[in-house]
């Protein structure tokens, strides 16, 4: 264990014997979320890992975790100096990189505004409540249509490869005013390869920990890197399209609005925030990342679990059928009215807990917690799997089950429970689009509901291991959507 003096009144962390050069990286192993879970219970709520020569706090329980995220955020609002963060947005990331805090800080707001502009703000036709809800609304259309005409070439399709094309297609029509038809071989080959991305950057790699194997080959981290400039590639053309056409007095999206950001500010004597204009348009690279993986992994399990408990397929297909009807397509609005679908969705963020960990924490200064010591520039996990399956929180944590955000006779959403699920981090770090995601999540299921019916190919037993990265995926499969008719029962 490292020497680290520690102040009077304060105790030392508790947690596992580290071996010398590699640490606990043995006892840690391929599935995190299980092993640190597991250790929560011997060591407690805040205890310290070791990968290889490097200390990491690892915090569980909902107590703990909003003590440290919450009540002294500003300790734990640091990003740790991963190997992988660098190249992930030419190391300029809002999300991953270790910035100054006032410069995190300011891009963040700045990211938070432009996402305002461009999502919530009043759409064009008097039909739809705001921008986000009309380019769901019409990309869940296209959906529908392109998984109808791959049913009847195929006979089976490969729900996340169609899903993250329409998905990718909201954050492109918000980021950069343009979307990509579903054969389009430049967005294909970036979306659709995204897996490496998360593995890499998913908390534990130690990679990240242990210099020595950055210089081992790894077919991965090559992936992951080629993935990260192909991306990069990708945005900066577009961003320099802008550049190029670029009108003060037409401000089309998010690129314009925050190229119109970097001008006005140059006409700012009082701006005291030192930002280059690289890292203010690179916050476009930030949101179309973030925008486009997190949800249609979303979507994409959702379909696992519909086919995975075909009961509750129907139940969620007739909530939608009586409440909204199968004449129009599903609105924002109808949300209130469909508390089985919302449920599902809370039960699906908390039993997949697809994002197992939030992006790791750093301490911006010496603290503590629970009397243990933690220096400054540690690096915290945060287990939210942990808080989704703790077993003093949920009843039967492991059985997949919606009814447990409802009244007991099924007609209301049962609020204060679904605050208990953790997906979306919290505090100063807390998801900039948690908003959206959960009305893309929301709108797009409801149409896909409300239109198809899906299932398992015959003898194809549904495999629902999740594969370990930031975002956690199923493995990719075919599956069955059936057209519903309108007379059906
Ligand atoms: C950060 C979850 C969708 C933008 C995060 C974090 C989580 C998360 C767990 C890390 C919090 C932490 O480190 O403590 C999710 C989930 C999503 C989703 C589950 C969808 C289901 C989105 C979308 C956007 C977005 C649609 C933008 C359009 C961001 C950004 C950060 C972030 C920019 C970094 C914030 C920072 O470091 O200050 N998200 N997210 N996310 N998310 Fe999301």
């Amino acid at each position: 264990r490292l020497h680290i003096d520690i102040p009077a009144g304060l105790r030392r962390l508790p947690g596992p014997k580290p071996l010398p050069i590699i640490g606990n990286v043995l006892e840690v192993g391929s599935r995190p979320y299980l092993s640190l879970t597991a250790m929560s219970k011997r060591y407690g709520p805040v205890f310290q890992i070791q990968i290889g020569m490097r200390p990491v706090v690892v915090l569980s329980g909902s107590e703990m975790v909003r003590q440290a995220l919450i009540k002294q955020g500003e300790d734990f609002a640091g990003r740790p100096d991963l190997y992988s963060f660098q190249f992930i947005n030419d190391g300029k990331s809002l999300a991953f990189s270790t910035d100054q805090a006032g410069v995190w800080r300011a891009r963040r707001k700045l990211a938070m505004s432009a996402l305002r502009s461009f999502a919530i703000v009043e759409g064009t036709t008097p039909e739809y409540s705001c921008v986000l809800e009309e380019h769901i609304c019409k990309e869940g259309e296209y959906l529908v249509k392109q998984l109808k005409i791959v049913m009847e070439t195929d006979g089976s399709f490969d729900p996340f490869r169609h899903i993250v094309v329409s998905v990718a297609n909201v954050i492109c029509g918000m980021c950069f005013g343009r979307r990509y038809s579903h054969d389009d071989q430049e967005l294909l080959s970036l979306v659709n390869l995204s897996d490496e991305f998360g593995q890499v950057v998913g908390s534990g790699n130690p990679a990240d920990f242990m210099p020595i194997l950055r210089f081992l080959p790894s077919a991965t981290m090559k992936k992951f890197v080629d993935i990260n400039d192909r991306f990069n590639n990708f945005v900066q053309k577009i961003v320099s399209e802008h550049y190029a056409t670029f009108n003060k007095d037409n401000i089309r999206d998010i690129t314009d609005s925050l190229i119109d950001h970097c001008e006005d500010r140059k006409l700012d004597e009082n701006s005291n925030v030192q930002m280059s204009d690289e890292k203010i348009v690179g916050i476009v690279n930030d949101l179309f990342g973030a925008g486009f993986d997190t949800i249609s992994t979303a979507l994409s399990w959702s379909v696992m679990y519909l086919v995975a408990y075909p009961e509750i397929q129907e139940r969620l297909y007739h909530e939608l059928k009586d409440k909204v009807g199968l004449d129009r397509t599903p609105l924002l609005s109808d949300k209130p009215n469909l508390p089985l679908l919302d449920a599902f969705i809370l039960e699906l963020f908390r039993h997949s807990s697809f994002l197992p960990f939030t992006i790791p924490h750093c301490t911006t200064k010496d603290t503590s917690l629970d009397g243990y010591f933690i220096p400054k520039d540690t690096c915290v996990f945060i287990n939210q799997w942990q808080v989704n399956h703790d077993p003093e929180l949920w009843k039967d944590p492991s059985s997949f089950s919606p009814e447990r955000f409802l009244s007991a006779d099924g007609t209301e959403l049962n609020k204060l429970e679904g605050e208990k699920v953790m997906a979306f981090g919290l505090g100063k770090r807390r998801c900039i689009g948690e908003v959206i995601a959960r009305n893309e999540v929301f709108l797009f299921l409801a149409i896909l509901i409300q239109r198809l019916r899906f299932r398992a190919l015959p003898g194809e037993p549904l495999d629902m291991t999740p594969e370990y990265g930031l975002t956690m995926k199923h493995k990719r499969c075919q599956l069955k959507a059936t057209v519903r008719q309108r007379n059906e029962e």
